[in-house]
């Protein structure tokens, strides 16, 4: 018998029971499913909709559901459709008719958006946490790397040297806008739907600030159709994600080009490659490419969501059960990039003498040439005319621009002078940029040291809201 079988003289057919059922991924809300319903009830009993001791044989009831899910003692049935209906079904078992009362007042419209806030909201927190960890991992790597320098490149092709440690901190800055973007969206995250009913609130007397002081929301939803209609929460979750995977694919693919023989910048760490089953030589960045590869699907889940929402009437439809396989893929999607990407980090080995040799051998201190006869006077335009000739000659002579001799530079402008070879110096040439963002050493300390300030108030904030969370009412 369903729990809404009233109306109903046939027997579902099976195939639409088991198309129209969820249990077989919201079973992973039945922690927040039997949290909310511990609130409601004790709002039901204390706002004297249901008589007192009446709630506490269904909490009491609801406990010891939960110890038997807990347990692996409780078997959820496509029979009974969905999380909420699984729970109700095992509560009527355990307590009798009375706990039939507990659905007063609400709705499993209502509820699954409670249980969807409930889970959201503790999973930022989680994954914010560790794209901390990320950044922590990358500015470690950056403080070992404050002298490392290596070429860095536009359009692929060396461009101007850059210190290691200013290309790492570029992939910092862009986490921190991320872990930023969760915080802000948490505020959104953390807002009560309970109390909306189906879509147009209830008749009962009851009392939904107290059900967000139970379950620590910060605020209960203004509108009960938007209450229940609402999955901006989570498609604005699945936007900061598919941006997070998308820093970490950038990253992962440089750190595949430069582990690669052509660039030999960087050695991954053992731990965190895998072999080939055929040719022995080969160690290959497998978790790099599997979180280029994985970006994939979150932004296809993000798709997802958003296509599915695009054409509801409000309130409630069925469309909206497809929020939660995307929303878990993500969560678990991103949890797992961001935990092996940390200890990746860390274990880099850097080649800085590669880097070094690289930028020995290119001509990425042209533009350091052309700034110098600028500071002689020479209009830019110009400086960069002459330069490119330069440039040419050398290519020619099979030379690179330190190798030219001033006889040389002066058949290309009588400004050059012995004092060129100093500024053509790879340290030189990046100590020069030191302008505020730039890569000059002290420039990149003044980064290194925000850096420290900003992780301490972000890790701040991640412990203040794991407390604001601690709900404990199993
Ligand atoms: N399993 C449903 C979901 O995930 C719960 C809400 C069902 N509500 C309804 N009126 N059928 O969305």
């Amino acid at each position: 018998m369903k729990l809404w079988g009233g109306r109903f003289t046939k027997a579902t057919d099976k195939l639409v029971e088991e198309y129209t059922a969820s249990i077989q991924f919201d079973q992973q809300l039945w922690k927040e499913d039997i949290t909310g319903s511990l609130a409601h009830v004790a709002m039901l009993g204390k706002c004297g909709i249901i008589g007192e001791e009446e709630a506490t044989v269904i909490a009491e009831g609801l406990k010891k559901v939960a110890a038997r899910i807990e347990a692996g003692d409780a078997e959820f049935t496509i029979a009974n459709e969905d999380v909420h209906m699984n729970v109700e079904k095992m509560l009527l078992d355990e307590v009798g008719p009375v706990g039939g009362k507990l659905h007063t007042g609400r709705s499993r419209n209502d509820q699954v958006a409670t249980d969807m806030h409930l889970y959201l909201r503790a999973r930022v927190i989680e994954l914010i946490d560790l794209t901390v960890k990320v950044q922590e991992a990358l500015l470690e790597q950056a403080k070992a790397n404050t002298d490392t320098i290596l070429p860095g490149y536009t359009h692929l092709q060396r461009a101007q040297p850059v210190l290691f440690a200013h290309h790492l901190m570029a992939y910092y800055s862009m986490l921190q806008r991320d872990a930023e973007r969760l915080m802000d969206s948490w505020k959104r995250i953390n807002v009560l739907p309970l109390g909306a009913g189906a879509l147009a609130g209830t008749t009962f007397p009851i009392d939904r600030e107290f059900v967000a002081e139970l379950l620590k929301f910060d605020a209960v939803y203004t509108n009960s159709m938007d209450a229940v209609s609402d999955r901006d929460f989570i498609i604005e979750f699945l936007s900061h994600a598919s941006l997070l995977m998308a820093h970490l694919s950038r990253l992962s693919e440089e750190m595949i080009l430069w582990m690669s023989n052509e660039f030999n910048f960087v050695e991954l760490d053992d731990a965190f490659c895998t072999g080939s089953s055929i040719m022995p030589q080969k160690k290959n960045p497998d978790v790099a490419e599997l979180v280029r590869g994985k970006t994939g699907r979150v932004y296809g889940n993000l798709i997802g969501m958003l296509t599915v929402l695009k054409g509801l009437p409000l309130a409630y439809n069925k469309d909206m059960q497809e929020d939660k396989e995307g929303m878990f893929d993500t969560v678990a999607t991103l949890h797992g990039a961001l935990s092996l990407f940390a200890p990746m980090i860390r274990t880099m080995k850097v080649k800085k003498e590669n880097m070094r040799q690289a930028v020995a051998e290119d001509f990425s201190n042209a533009t350091d040439l052309a700034d110098y006869l600028v500071g002689k006077g020479m209009p830019f335009r110009q400086a960069h005319e002459v330069v490119g000739k330069s440039v040419l000659y050398s290519i020619e002579q099979g030379k690179y621009l330190l190798d030219l001799t001033i006889e040389e530079y002066k058949q290309f402008s009588p400004l050059f002078e012995e004092d060129i070879y100093a500024a053509l110096d790879p340290r030189q040439v990046v100590n020069a940029r030191n302008v505020l963002g730039g890569t000059a050493k002290n420039q990149v300390e003044i980064q290194l040291a925000q850096a420290e300030t900003q992780l301490k108030s972000s890790q701040l904030w991640v412990e203040n809201h794991y407390s604001k969370i601690d709900v404990s009412l199993i």
